[in-house]
């Protein structure tokens, strides 16, 4: 089926719209359910669900590319299955099966098809998979019934301009602790993340940079994308620590630099006060994809990268080889893409 719906694509920004069909699965008494299809958006819980007062809940984000050849792909859906796992073992609830969370991905993407942006547009259906914990409960305690969910809704860019430089600023607050749960998906590091965020924004920032929480010298990653810097003897260096989130599309591109571009690539502290070694920098993920980070500021120094208007070229040359793969223009490595029709 192709898109017919009267949309300018080109111009949709990253907010939520509505579509045909949302996925939905109970747990109950030990196992889920077959799961299905559902028209509406919304859930009915219970007002004492884990989920809503002690943050029992985690979430993952993926996309669906309308392809070259006009079939539908999935990129690495098989590491957002596995994340979220992670993120349910964190935090005590069930893990959904891996099979499971890709076929429910592609169910819901299937009955969503006129939602995805059609090939050329460089925009893409945006995939929400979630677990809330519900039920009748107060004490800080495990809920004893899971939702599984998936909403889907076409985006374009995460940060305004898309792939044109942005502009960041160190944040003196932490989204994670050291020994907490920073390196899962879990939507209390998001709250933690409002304030900072917005305090940044309305000082004209397109978002902050969190230091490492113990000594605040070391780069963690940016609010909703991982850190990525490309030194002045070219090799392409990643944040390393306990306390970020394992990027899926920043270890794709640990992957590219490495086995196909045969640069030398390193995970390791980057120290905030050491960043003239970089001569480019990008902020990547699955919402961002790769946004050049035209400057960062600390306090009252500031450092430009590339420049703070063009995108340099390790960045382009690593943009366009990702986005080739997702949308069927490169070759992918082996298990990289799920296609279907
Ligand atoms: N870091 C944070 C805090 C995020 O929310 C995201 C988005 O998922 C990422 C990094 C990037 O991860 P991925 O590349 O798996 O989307
Ligand atoms: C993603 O990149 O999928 C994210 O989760 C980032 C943000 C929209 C929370």
């Amino acid at each position: 089926m192709s898109t017919n719906l009267n949309t300018d694509w080109g111009n949709i920004g990253f907010s939520y719209r509505k579509t045909n069909a949302n996925y939905v699965s109970l747990w109950k008494n030990g196992v889920w359910d077959e799961g299905k299809l559902v028209k509406e958006n919304t859930l009915t819980i219970s007002m004492g669900s884990p989920a809503i007062h002690y943050g029992q809940q985690c979430f993952e984000g993926l996309k669906a590319y309308r392809r070259k050849n006009g079939s539908i792909g999935l990129f690495r859906a098989d590491q957002n299955a596995k994340r979220m796992q992670e993120s349910c073992r964190r935090i005590l609830m069930p893990e959904v099966p891996v099979e499971k969370f890709i076929e429910a991905v592609k169910m819901v993407v299937k009955a969503n098809e006129e939602f995805i942006p059609p090939y050329g547009s460089g925009a893409t259906l945006y995939i929400r998979p979630f677990v809330i914990g519900v039920g009748d409960n107060v004490g800080i305690k495990p809920a004893t019934e899971y939702i599984f969910c998936i909403f889907v809704t076409p985006v374009g860019p995460y940060f305004k301009g898309g792939m044109s430089p942005i502009k960041l600023v160190v944040s003196e607050y932490d989204r994670a602790a050291p020994y907490g749960t920073g390196a899962v998906k879990v939507g209390g590091n998001y709250a933690a993340s409002l304030l900072p965020h917005k305090h940044v924004t309305h000082e004209g920032y397109t978002d902050c940079v969190y230091l490492d929480p113990k000594t605040h010298t070391k780069i963690e990653e940016v609010g909703a994308a991982n850190f990525f810097g490309i030194t002045k003897d070219n090799i392409f260096v990643t944040p390393i620590s306990p306390s970020i989130l394992p990027s899926i599309t920043k270890n794709s591109l640990l992957y590219i630099t490495d086995k196909v571009f045969g640069m030398k690539v390193e995970e390791r502290d980057v120290y905030v006060n050491n960043l003239d070694e970089f001569a480019e920098a990008g902020a990547c993920g699955t919402a961002a994809v790769i946004s050049p980070i035209g400057s960062l500021t600390n306090g009252k120094d500031k450092y430009i990268f590339y420049s703070e208007t063009e995108v340099g070229p390790v960045t382009k040359k690593l943009y366009d080889h990702l986005i080739g793969i997702q949308f069927g223009e490169v070759e992918a490595p082996e298990g990289w893409m799920i296609e279907f029709k």
